[in-house]
Parts: structure tokens; C-alpha cells; sequence
């Protein structure tokens, strides 16, 4: 059975600040399992998190230099995500054919978005947005934005400007929200919550309680 695709247009998976340098992470997005590697100069790559040689996990490897190199039988592939470097074979010239399925990465707005290859322009750059967390909630999608947009984060207040776009957008207690969702599964998502101004450790607690409400709900 073939893997799940990973949409044309451009989803926000992660805050930026959470994949340091020359670290590795595993995110699933509509069930299709995605490596978001950033090497050590800071560049940021999308996969998918299947090692062509024996389908180990690459999000398990470690990131060398450009290149992240696989668990298993450590497989090294390029910021081409094509195979390198194979360690039981140190002269071989790996075939060019050995490759991973790349999808486009970017950074915007203080997150990592990713679509499928050949997807055209840019995720959007918002700017005075600052990252306050990632959230991740046992609920659909379009339930979890639905009442994110008609109630907001428990505690503070009512909601009023309600944009929904890319990013759900909204203001509650004088604090300007924009919200990038993206959905794990039929049951699950990811909330990617910005703030305008500065990320104040105080809200987290309301999104806490926001994800315990609409679990409770689900
Ligand atoms: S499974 Fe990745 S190198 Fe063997």
C-alpha cells in the first residue's frame, strides 16, 4: 500500500525554533510520515521518513554535516536526499537512482511548512507574529478550529476578528492570535499558535485548558 500524500499547498508542521541545527524530528501530516531535518548550516529539509534501503525511520537517524545518515545500516543521504554514502560498501559509488521522496520545506513566520514537490511560491511571511507553542490535540481538525474560532482559549474572554485563512486569526483579551493547524489524522491535529507582540509564557496555561476542553468534546 502506498504511503499517504503529503498536500500540494503549504502546511505549517512545526515551530521553527523547535528543530535545532544538525537535529531531526518525526511529524505526521494526513497520516503521511515526514523527517524534517535541519543540517548544520541551519537548512531545513522535508522528507519522507522512510529509508529506501530497508524502511527504518530516518527522524531515528543523525544528522552529519548536510547530510542525515540512517540508524539502521547508516546510510548517509544529501541535502539532494540522495544517497551518499553507504558504510558496509565505503568505495562504492552509490547509484544516483538510491533516493528519498523530497517534498519542499520553508520557513516562515517562525514556523516550518511543507508541501509536495513541485508546489509553486511561498508559505506566507506574517509579520510582528511571534511562536508561542505547538499543541497537539486528540481531535479533528475542523472540530478543534471550530470551536477554537467560536470560543477561543478558555479564560480570556471573548473572541472578536475571526479570520480564517491559512491561519486561523483572532483577538481575545487584547492578545492578537494566528493559529496554523494541521491535521495528523482523521482524530488528531497539531495546533501551531502564534501571538502578535511577544510570546507570553502566561498563555500557555488557556491553551492547556483549550485542548482539555475540546478533547473532553471530541
Ligand atoms: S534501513 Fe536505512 S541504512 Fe538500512
Amino acid at each position: 500500500m502506498s504511503a499517504p500524500a503529503v498536500p500540494p499547498g503549504w502546511t505549517a508542521v512545526a515551530l521553527a525554533r523547535d528543530i535545532d541545527a544538525g537535529t531531526s524530528a518525526g511529524v505526521v501530516l494526513g497520516g503521511a510520515e515526514i523527517v524534517v531535518w535541519r543540517d548544520t548550516g541551519g537548512r531545513v529539509h522535508a522528507w519522507e521518513d522512510r529509508c529506501p534501503h530497508r524502511g527504518m525511520k530516518l527522524s531515528f537517524g543523525f544528522v552529519r554535516g548536510d547530510r542525515i545518515a540512517c540508524l539502521y545500516h547508516g546510510w548517509e543521504y544529501d541535502g539532494t536526499a540522495t544517497c551518499r554514502y553507504i558504510p558496509a560498501h565505503p568505495d562504492l559509488a552509490v547509484p544516483a537512482s538510491i533516493r528519498v521522496e523530497r517534498y519542499r520545506a520553508a520557513e516562515a513566520s517562525g514556523l516550518i511548512w511543507v508541501a509536495a514537490e513541485g508546489t509553486g511560491g511561498a508559505p506566507p511571511e506574517v509579520a510582528g507574529l511571534v511562536a508561542l507553542r505547538s499543541l497537539f490535540v486528540d481531535a479533528a481538525a475542523g472540530d478543534a478550529l471550530a470551536r477554537l474560532a467560536a470560543e477561543g482559549f478558555p479564560g480570556l474572554g471573548p473572541v472578536s476578528g475571526v479570520e480564517q485563512g491559512l491561519f486561523l486569526r483572532f483577538t481575545q483579551g487584547g492578545t492578537a492570535f494566528a493559529v496554523a493547524c494541521h491535521a495528523v489524522g482523521p482524530g488528531a491535529c497539531a495546533l501551531h499558535v502564534l501571538v502578535a507582540g511577544a510570546a507570553d509564557a502566561a498563555l500557555i496555561p488557556a491553551t492547556a485548558a483549550f485542548r482539555r476542553a475540546v478533547e473532553g468534546a471530541a
